[in-house]
Parts: C-alpha cells; sequence; structure tokens
C-alpha cells in the first residue's frame, strides 16, 4: 500500500520526536510492504520564523493532499520566546487552530492508559492504581470557547474581554455518534461531560447527547459534571471508558488524566474528520526547555504513528506491531529519562527510536 503522509515537525522537541516516529514508520513499511511518501510543512513558530504566518494556504494544501498529518508540537516559551510579541492570531497555536478548522477536525481523541510496566510512575494511591485503568477521552475540538466571537475593548476606561461559547445540535450530534461508536468497540460506556447546572451550551449537549444514544441500546450512558469529572478522575479513574465532552473541558480533562498516568511524555492523540483523513500528535506540548538535547519521549509520537495506521490506513496489524513493541521495549527496562525509574536503564530519545524500530519484525 502507498501511504502519503506529510509530517509537521514544527517547535522545540518536536523535529525530534518526529524524526523517531518515522523510524518506526519506515520499519513497519519495509516489514510489511508499504511505501510511504512523506512532505514536511512548516507551522507553529517555524513558520513564523519563515512566512510571518504561523499557517500557510500551501501548508493546508499539501496537508489536504496527503491520507494523513503526523505533527510533533508546536509553540515555545510564552514568557522569552519573541513569537508570543505577536498579536494572538499570529503566534504558534493560532496555527493549531487553523488546521483543525480548516481541515474540519471536529473529533480529537486521546486515549489514557496506565501502563502496567510504568504503574510506578502514577502519582495516585497504590489502591487506586493497582486497578489500572483504560480511557479515551474524546474531545470535540472545532467549536465552543476555542471558535466563538473574541474581542478585548476598553468601555469608559475599563477593560473588557468577551469569549463567546457556541455549539449548535449539528456539531454535539456528530461528535456525539463517534463517541458511540468507540464506545460500541470498547467497554460500552460513554461519560458525557458537560456544565448543564450552569451553562446553556452543556443543556443543550446533554439533551442532543441522550437523544443520539437512542441508536445505541447497547452502550450505557451517564451524564457527568465536568467539576465532579476533574475529581473522579484521580478518585477512581477506572471507571471512565469513554469521556465525551466540549472542547475546552476536553482540553482539560485531558492534560489531567494524562498526568494520572504518569507519563504524559506516553499519551498519543487522534484529530478525524467524517472521512477516514486525520492529524495526528502527542497529548503534551514542545517542551522548549528540553528541546534539542536528544532527552525527549518520543513514544508519544510513536502511539500516534500507530494510531494514524489504525484509523486513517486500517493497518491493524502494523498498528498493533508498533503498540507491543512499545510495551516490549518497557518491559526490557529501558526508559527515557520523564519516566525513568530504579533499576531502569536511561536513554536518549534517539536510541529509544533505535530500540523501538528493532522490535519490529
Ligand atoms: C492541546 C493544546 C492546544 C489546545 C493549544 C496548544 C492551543 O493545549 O492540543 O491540548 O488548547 O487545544
Ligand atoms: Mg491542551
Amino acid at each position: 500500500m502507498e501511504l502519503k503522509i506529510t509530517c509537521i515537525p514544527g517547535d522545540g522537541i518536536g523535529p525530534e520526536i518526529v524524526a523517531e516516529a518515522k523510524k518506526i514508520l519506515n520499519k513497519t513499511a519495509e516489514c510489511y510492504g508499504h511505501q510511504i511518501i512523506y512532505t514536511d510543512i512548516l507551522m507553529g513558530g517555524a513558520s513564523i520564523d519563515v512566512h510571518g504566518v504561523p499557517l500557510t494556504e500551501e501548508a493546508i494544501a499539501a496537508a489536504k493532499a496527503a491520507d494523513a498529518v503526523l505533527m510533533g508540537s508546536i509553540g515555545g516559551d510564552t514568557t522569552t520566546s519573541p513569537w508570543y510579541k505577536l498579536p494572538p492570531n499570529l503566534r504558534p497555536e493560532a496555527g493549531l487552530l487553523g488546521i483543525r478548522k480548516a481541515l474540519n477536525l471536529f473529533a480529537n481523541l486521546r486515549p489514557a492508559i496506565l501502563y502496567k510496566e510504568l504503574a510506578q510512575a502514577c502519582p495516585l494511591k497504590e489502591e487506586i492504581s493497582e486497578q489500572g485503568f483504560d480511557m479515551m477521552i474524546m474531545r470535540e475540538l472545532t467549536g465552543g470557547l476555542y471558535f466563538g466571537e473574541r474581542k478585548t475593548v476598553e468601555e469608559n476606561g475599563i477593560r473588557k474581554a468577551t469569549d463567546t461559547l457556541v455549539y449548535d445540535e449539528n456539531e454535539i450530534r456528530r461528535i456525539a455518534i463517534k463517541g458511540f461508536d468507540i464506545a460500541k468497540k470498547r467497554r460500552g460506556k460513554v461519560t458525557s461531560v458537560d456544565k448543564a447546572n450552569v451553562l446553556d451550551s452543556s443543556r443543550l449537549w446533554r439533551t442532543v447527547v441522550e437523544e443520539v444514544a437512542k441508536d445505541y441500546p447497547e452502550v450505557t450512558l451517564e451524564h457527568m459534571l465536568v467539576d465532579n469529572c476533574a475529581m473522579q478522575l484521580v478518585k477512581d479513574p477506572a471507571q471512565f471508558d469513554v469521556i465525551l465532552t466540549e472542547n475546552m473541558f476536553g482540553d482539560i480533562l485531558s492534560d489531567e488524566a494524562s498526568m494520572v498516568t504518569g507519563s504524559i511524555g506516553m499519551l498519543a492523540s487522534a484529530s478525524l474528520n467524517d472521512t477516514k483523513f486525520g492529524l495526528y500528535e502527542p497529548s503534551h506540548g514542545s517542551a522548549p526547555d528540553i528541546a534539542g538535547k536528544d532527552i525527549a519521549n518520543p513514544i508519544a509520537t510513536i502511539l500516534s504513528a500507530a494510531m494514524m495506521l489504525r484509523y486513517s490506513f486500517d493497518l491493524d496489524q502494523e498498528a498493533d506491531a508498533i503498540e507491543q513493541a512499545v510495551k516490549d521495549v518497557l518491559k526490557e527496562g529501558f526508559r527515557t529519562a520523564d519516566i525513568m525509574s530504579k533499576g531502569c536503564e536511561q536513554v536518549s530519545c534517539s536510541r529509544m527510536g533505535e530500540l523501538l524500530a528493532e522490535k519490529i519484525k
């Protein structure tokens, strides 16, 4: 099979971790008889430095021309980087939001799994962590507060800023359908998270999710308020299968869930539209403080590449092989600095990539 993949190395540790993901993809393609055609594009700070804007029309066109996009990370240190002296619509993050919108990537899948091998890294009490957990956070990605109208004005000498949280029923329905479809293939439970005791947008969310649920009698639906969900994630994470939620809540809860696994450097993500096309990226950021030092953890990006093979190319066997390689290398005791624990061997970003590539057969 021929796989057309557009890569966005991006900023900070992005180029290093994407290079390792390519190593694994190349080895997988070699073993399973596929050809990969890569195109690299600039986005975020890297694009600002060359083109003066975080995302160009050419970059969007190159992304659209591919079957899938693999991204590293974008952005820099918000207090010291000159990118953050620019107006908000020209900063690195605007590139990411722009590509999500341009490609209609409304469904963001963020799996949070506690790996048995990394249970020591879990910050929760042992009686909680020993139960393990495996949840999928489904975050709506192209609506809500991120894309509502916003403005900052000064009225009678008082500065005032407004952001608007808007959802229409179609936006809610399409992400809910994806959530239930995925729950059906997992343990059959959806926890829809909202703030329906306060927000109109959440009350509509709840109503539409209930309508969608009628088509999935085999899936159990429960509703949970977002503040309670934030608490339940540290109290009893094993209760969750699929968490279905809007953009802003999903942003916050997915960071929390990743920390509960103890290893944000391990967590992949997929952003999908209505077709097989998707953008795949680690859940973590660009970690500018460790960029260029060859110490970042490339596993989240490598697992994102596995999700790409699974969701955009239907190559389940190949995706399984990559995920198994990760488990095997961890079992053998190799760790990057972020997940290092006593008795293990610490390896660099590039060495971790090599070890994983060697495991693919
Ligand atoms: C994420 C990030 C982005 C978001 C930022 C970089 C705009 O935090 O992907 O979770 O808030 O969506
Ligand atoms: Mg985030």
